[in-house]
């Protein structure tokens, strides 16, 4: 007897498209995926077709509140840490850090705390019913700035922007979505898919543009975009989770501060305490990529393990010439 196939994992499906995707599609450029067979481009930036569909549905019914904050950001920058520590700090009056027992985070992954609006939210529905979200509402997404929905961008809501340096992202990336591939599907080789990030061909890429829309627009708008980087989070930790919560308007007491309410934040969501809490060891997400899929070394500079010298500069050379006169730089 044969063995049946198991299904497929959410992420690969392509097919099951609204009928507004569909008509959209056959319009837009179109490049091999790393993951999914196809990626499109949308609004200048890379999707593949599922991932489309929840753009499109988010664009059109999303409506942010006053209250709202929207983590932003690359893939592969530290979304999942930067979505632990956001839910810690938010919610730190209701999940007290002292006696962590029972923290939410030790129970369940970031993502599921706080859900993307174009890749779980907006996508398992047209239009989700969102009320059972209490106030501030938490949400994550990587859209770019452009293609953010419109009331976000007029509403008073928070965005909290991350990203990382391009080469570390695209290591990163390159090992997670290897991971993601099918094992009949082989994995991609390092030259095949650095090619394509250099072409700003990748998830949500081109990288660059992603980075200097939000990038500008925190200069524009500090009050509303609030940028932060991977390794300034990675090297001075505190002073950037106070900075945080003095941008969304929820400061340390001095009394928190005494019961060492920063650290115990930090430490609840550290690479060594996530990836070794039991769900995001064993546990899929609905999506289904595996949890532990999300940490892998957590570290400052891995891609000197990998790219070659050539690699180094080439990507060097890209980043400079599209951030210049920016002042952005990594
Ligand atoms: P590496 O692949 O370089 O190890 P994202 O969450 O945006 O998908 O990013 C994943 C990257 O963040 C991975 O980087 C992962 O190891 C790292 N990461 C996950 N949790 C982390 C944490 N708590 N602290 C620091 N880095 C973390």
């Amino acid at each position: 007897m044969q063995k049946s196939q198991p299904p497929k994992p959410n992420y690969l499906k392509e097919d099951e498209l609204t009928q507004e995707c569909m008509n959209l599609i056959p319009s837009l450029p179109k490049e091999k995926g790393w993951v999914a067979t196809t990626l499109y481009k949308y609004q200048g930036f890379w999707h593949p077709a599922k991932q489309l569909q929840g753009v499109l549905s988010c664009q059109k019914h999303f409506q942010a509140q006053d209250t709202d904050i929207l983590l932003v950001t690359t893939p592969k920058s530290g979304t999942t840490w930067l979505k632990a520590i956001l839910f810690a700090l938010v919610n730190r009056k209701i999940y007290p850090l002292t006696g962590q027992d029972h923290h939410p985070l030790l129970s369940n992954n970031p993502h599921m705390l706080v859900p993307f609006l174009e890749l779980k939210l907006y996508i398992e529905d047209e239009n989700p019913n969102l009320s059972s979200f209490t106030n501030p509402r938490l949400f994550s997404t990587h859209l770019p700035y452009k293609s953010l929905p419109n009331s976000i961008k007029s509403s008073q809501g928070k965005l909290v922007y991350l990203c990382r340096n391009p080469k570390d992202t695209f290591i990163s990336l390159w090992a997670f979505t290897n991971k993601l591939r099918l094992e009949e599907m082989g994995t991609n080789s390092l030259e095949e898919v650095f090619e394509k990030f250099c072409r700003g061909v990748s998830l949500y890429g081109p990288f660059w543009d992603h980075v200097l829309g939000y990038w500008e627009e925190s200069l524009k708008n500090p009050e509303k975009v609030f940028f932060l980087k991977y390794e300034e989070m990675k090297e001075q930790p505190e002073l950037h989770l106070k900075k945080l919560a003095d941008f969304l308007g929820c400061s340390f007491s001095f009394k928190e501060k005494k019961q060492n309410m920063i650290e115990g934040i930090l430490r609840i969501c550290s690479f060594d305490n996530l990836s070794n809490v039991e769900v995001n060891k064993e546990g899929k997400l609905p999506s289904g990529e595996d949890c532990n899929a999300f940490f892998r070394t957590g570290k400052v500079g891995d891609w000197k393990n990998y790219l070659s010298a050539e690699m180094e500069v080439c990507l060097d050379k890209i980043c400079e010439e599209k951030l210049y006169g920016s002042g952005l730089k990594f």
